[in-house]
């Protein structure tokens, strides 16, 4: 945990902003795999790590605004309990850690809500992402569970927004961590890959890592030699000359900061020809934006710098024809990068995409187009001093989606689908780093990691 100080701080910043009522925050709860005491790792929210940082299970807290007041409500586990979790500390002393006052058994929760209630007070919570506080919500505030949606505080959504958003120095710091230790697993992607092995057993030693450093996984790492499927994970599929290996993976820290990395190399130690040509062109459209970073900057209009260098470079293969701005307006570019140049990064990879993408990576001016490619850019408003963000440009060849524009004639006056026959297994290539923005620009963070396609063949060749 940070100090109580830092917590302490963040809650009197979100009742300043949030003005009156009380606001109701959920921990998580463990969850089992296949039975009771079975458990998957428990990943507790990360609002309710940011506000009070006690990573534990069935908890909820409740800040009282107008009463200038805080309650951490939870069950302290009995010494039979103890038997099979080991000693816990009990909430009074993590409380005590975190600055807040208040204790409470959880089921005197019910109470402290249905007074409000009687008051008429304003309850605000944030949208539920699990079945379980689905579940909580509906049985203390009443509301049905298809109702909640619609009774989510958007005020309060938007103060989270706002803190979260911006980085304290402790949290480069943490963040940094998480990059250094993502390194730290690329570089042995990149170094143990070999012809024979599959994507599993890197998939599983970069995880190691991961564990080994005191953290986890940030999200399931993307591990493939199908790198033109964009979350694809991995597969038994065994690693061959010619193929390239995208491995796109993260850690998050012991305190659960998340880093995000993607290399792409080839088994062989050497790109072909053609996975050179299109290994350099996502790299100038990678240089391109990482240039472009500094406070004020729309990032949407990184995208779209970064659609248009991705344009041009494969109408200098001869995929793609025509007026380069015309073909990213019209999206034919999305043919081959159907995503979004990247995403805010924090306590969550894809950071706050719980409290909704339209308030996180977007506002009342920049509003999330519904044209395909362009409505995956999950970050598309003016970059702020403090926020710390992904650009992970790529080239993604899916022959499915090939075969259906060129049945459709889909932006054919900017595509040249006679040309994408040899092109249609040439996999996909990503390059992702992660920026904190600084004043005047943009800081790369973490430890170097070879990215150009020499650097990248050097290491495969030690
Ligand atoms: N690194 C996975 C993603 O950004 O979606
Ligand atoms: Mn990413």
């Amino acid at each position: 945990m940070f100090s109580k100080h830092i917590y302490s701080q963040r809650r009197q910043q979100l009742k300043k902003t949030v003005d009156k009522g009380i606001i109701l925050l959920l921990g998580n709860e463990e969850s089992s795999m296949n039975y009771k005491d079975n458990l998957y790792p428990f990943r507790q929210d990360s609002t309710f790590l940011y506000f009070f940082g006690i990573d534990r299970p069935s908890l909820m807290a409740i800040i009282d605004i107008e009463n200038n007041s805080e309650i951490l409500f939870g069950d302290n586990l009995t010494t039979e309990q103890m038997v099979w979790t080991g000693f816990q500390e009990p909430l009074e002393l993590l409380a005590e850690k975190t600055g807040v006052a208040q204790v409470k058994r959880l089921h005197e929760i019910e109470g402290v809500i249905k007074n409000a209630q009687s008051q008429n007070r304003r309850i605000h919570f944030l949208p539920p992402y699990r079945p379980e506080q689905i579940d909580t919500l509906h049985s203390l505030l009443g509301i049905m569970p298809g109702a909640l949606q619609n009774r989510i505080s958007v005020s309060l959504i938007k103060a989270i927004v706002a803190q979260r958003a911006v980085k304290a120095p402790e949290e480069i710091e943490e963040i940094t961590k998480a990059v250094n230790t993502t390194v730290r697993m690329q570089l042995a992607a990149i170094t143990m890959a070999e012809k024979g092995m599959t994507e599993a057993l890197i998939a599983g030693s970069i995880h190691n890592i991961a564990i080994a450093e005191g953290g986890n996984l940030s999200f399931p790492s993307i591990l493939t030699i199908n790198g033109q499927i964009l979350h694809i994970g991995y597969s038994q599929a065994t690693l061959q000359n010619g193929h390239l290996v995208l491995c796109d993976c993260g850690a998050e820290t012991a305190m659960h900061y998340a880093g995000d990395l993607t290399r792409t190399f080839p088994v062989s130690g050497r790109f072909t020809s053609m996975q050179k040509d299109i290994y350099d062109i996502v790299l100038a459209a990678h240089q391109s934006a990482a240039d472009m970073l500094k406070p004020g900057i729309l990032y949407r209009d990184v995208h779209l710098f970064a659609c248009e260098k991705l344009t041009e470079g494969l109408k200098q293969l001869g995929l793609m024809k025509g007026d380069v701005k015309e073909a990213v307006a019209q999206g034919a570019h999305a043919l081959f990068f159907p995503c979004g140049l990247g995403h805010m990064l924090g306590l969550d990879t894809h950071d706050m995409e719980n409290l909704g993408e339209k308030y996180v990576g977007y506002n009342d001016d920049i509003i999330q187009s519904t044209q395909f490619g362009l409505k995956s850019l999950r970050l598309g408003r003016a970059l702020e001093e403090g926020f710390v963000i992904t650009v992970e440009p790529g080239l993604y060849f899916n022959p499915q989606l090939i075969d259906e524009w060129a049945a459709e004639k889909r932006c054919n006056i900017f595509i040249q689908y006679d040309k994408l026959n040899s092109y249609k297994n040439a996999g996909g290539i990503r390059i992702e780093e992660d920026f904190l923005i600084t004043k005047n620009g943009s800081l790369l963070l973490g430890d170097p990691l070879p990215k150009t396609a020499k650097e990248i063949e050097i290491v495969r060749a030690s």
